[in-house]
Order: structure tokens, then sequence, then C-alpha cells
């Protein structure tokens, strides 16, 4: 089989490429670099694999066939989308609109990584799919949030008009080897302030509540629901949900640093709770997450202490 991953040279993008290897597909990665970097590739060495670096929210044909496309490009941290916000905009709406028509042409099936984001700060916890959400359209975080609705939106708007055959991903935070360790996001921060002695900095008063997936489990829930027939979105993530204090307290036992807590001002529309309800994923895909927080933090301590590429 033939699979277009955009997005492929981001973290979660990369460690897809090398699933889909390992199974014996072929691999196009379609990535502009903006927030993920060729680093992340680098180490594939495989004849079925091939890289394309190419903006998606600019068309893109192909000759050949296509089997499935899985649209995973589009900054993904708060730091990329508040620096980046237009460019958020387009790659939710343009960039997957031009993915959906790609599919669509070859017949192929279509996978949108959206987010629990679509979620906003939500008034019910944990959040099943039948959740419709709590979104500030006009916060700075409605640039991510609602080009991630509006993926969707369209992603089932070309299920019910074309019968295309499309599959709906809400990713939960999820942490693991080839996350940038200044990417702002809260596990890389704590465990490169932890590996420098430095305070952990913590927004708000540590009390709102985080689940953390690691990333082979995560990349694993995305390969099964490619492959089945389920069209409505599913949750992939895991539901251990922790306070960020509680987490800050895990990372510094892990590494044994004597860092300690410091609070800055939460960021605006910060969600209060996170924790993917998985009822769905664990019906419909047999999936759930079987990596403990304990071993995925310190494969990606490993990772920070010391960059091993291509270690999937
Ligand atoms: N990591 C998480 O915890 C998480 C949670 C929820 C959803 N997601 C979603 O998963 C996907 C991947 O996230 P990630 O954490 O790997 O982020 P990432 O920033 O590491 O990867 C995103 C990739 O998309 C590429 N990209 C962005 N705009 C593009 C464009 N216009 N054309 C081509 N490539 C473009 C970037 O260069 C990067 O390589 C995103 O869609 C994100 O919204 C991730």
């Amino acid at each position: 089989m033939k699979a277009i991953i955009t997005g492929g040279a981001g973290f979660l993008g990369s460690h897809l490429c090398d699933l889909l290897l390992l199974k014996g597909h072929e691999v196009i990665c379609v990535d502009n670099l903006i927030t993920g970097s060729a680093q992340n590739i680098e180490h594939i060495e495989s004849d079925r694999f091939t890289y394309l670096e190419h903006d998606v929210t600019k068309p893109l044909y192909f000759g050949d066939r296509i089997d499935y496309v899985f649209h995973l490009a589009s900054p993904a941290s708060p730091i990329d989308y508040f620096a980046l916000p237009i460019q958020t905009l387009k790659v939710g709406a343009l960039g997957t609109y031009n993915m959906l028509g790609l599919a669509k042409e070859h017949a192929a099936r279509f996978l949108l990584a959206s987010t629990s984001e679509v979620y906003g700060d939500p008034l019910v916890n944990p959040q099943p799919e039948t959740y419709w959400g709590n979104v500030n359209p006009i916060g700075p975080r409605g640039v991510y949030d609602e080009a991630k609705r509006y993926g969707e939106a369209i992603t089932m708007a070309y299920h019910r008009y074309h019968g295309m055959d499309t599959r709906i991903a809400r990713i939960f935070n999820t942490y693991g080897p080839r996350m940038r360790a200044g990417d702002g996001r809260v596990v890389p921060n704590f465990i490169n302030q932890a590996l420098r002695g430095e305070d952990l900095t913590v927004y708000g008063d540590g009390s709102q509540t985080r689940s953390f997936c690691y990333v082979s489990d995560l990349v694993d829930g995305l390969f099964r629901l490619m492959m089945s027939d389920f069209s409505d979105p599913v949750n992939i993530g895991n539901p251990g949900e922790m306070t960020v204090l509680e987490f800050a307290e895990v990372v510094v036992g892990i590494i044994g640093s004597d860092s300690r807590v410091v609070f800055e001002d939460l960021p605006v529309d910060d969600p209060k709770v996170r924790r993917p309800d998985i009822s769905r994923a664990k019906d419909v895909l047999g999936w759930e997450p079987v990596v403990g927080l304990e071993e995925g933090l310190k494969e990606t301590i490993r990772y920070f202490e010391k960059p091993i590429r291509g270690s999937y």
C-alpha cells in the first residue's frame, strides 16, 4: 500500500513514517518544515520512502496510485500556533481541502489528525466524542481549535457528499522522542528544565489536569483507525489524568534533580481539565495505550539527554 503522510517530518508524523515502513508500506512524506525538521527523518534509509518538500496549502498532484492520506500537517504546540496564526488557519482549511481533493482523486482513504482542542476548555470530564466542546473562537487559541473544527467539518462533508472513506482522530497530549526541546509543551519543558537543574515553570497554580500518551501508542491508534471502517471521530489518548503539579513531581523524581516549581500566569483560555474517554477506541479499534508514564518518560528523557535518531 502507498501512503502519503503530510507533516511527516514532524514529531508524530516521523513516528508514523517509521511505523508504516516497518509494516512494509510505501511512504511519501510531504512537509514544508515550518515546525518539523529533516533530522526527524534522516535515519530512514528505506527505498520505500520518499520525501517531498511542499506546502500543502498549495495543491498537490500525483500520477501514481495513492491508497492512504494521513493528514497531520499543522503547527501543533501553542508557541507555534501563536507565532503562526495565519499559517495554522490556512493549513487547517486549505491544506485539509487540498488533501481531501487529492484523496478523492485517487479514491484513497483519508485520515485527519484532529485534536482534543476541539473540546476547548471542556465543561465535561472526561471528554467523550459526543461532547461538542467549549471553544472561544476569537481568543489566541482559536486559530488552532477552529482550524481543526473546520477540518473535521469539511472531512465529514466530503464523507457525506462525495461518499469518501474518511477517518477523524482526536489526538490528546502525546509525548516522546523527537519533540522539540523548546516547543513550549509541558513534557519537553519540564524534562529540559529538570535536566539543567533549573526550576520548573508551572502556569497558573498547577491544578489544571492533563493526560499524556506515549508516541508509539498514539501512532498505533492512528494506524488502527485508518484500517478500521469507522468514519465518526475517535479519541486517541491516554486516560491517566494528573495535575500539572503532580506531573512536575514525577519528572523531578525520575530525573533525580533538586529543581523546584515556579509559578507564572496562566495563558488565556488554557483548558482546566483534559482527559479522553477512550471507550470508543476500545470498542471500535480494540485499542488502548500500553506504555506506562514512567516507561515513556524514561525513553523521552534519554532522547533529550543524548539525541538518538531512528530509535523507534
Ligand atoms: N503532539 C500532540 O500532542 C498532538 C495533539 C493533538 C493533535 N496533534 C496533531 O497532530 C499533528 C502533528 O503534530 P506534531 O505534534 O507532530 O507537530 P509538529 O509541529 O512536530 O509536526 C507538524 C508537521 O507539519 C508540518 N507542516 C505544518 N504546516 C505545513 C504545511 N502547510 N505544509 C506542509 N507541512 C506542514 C510541519 O513542518 C511539521 O513537520 C498536527 O496536526 C497536530 O495538530 C498533535
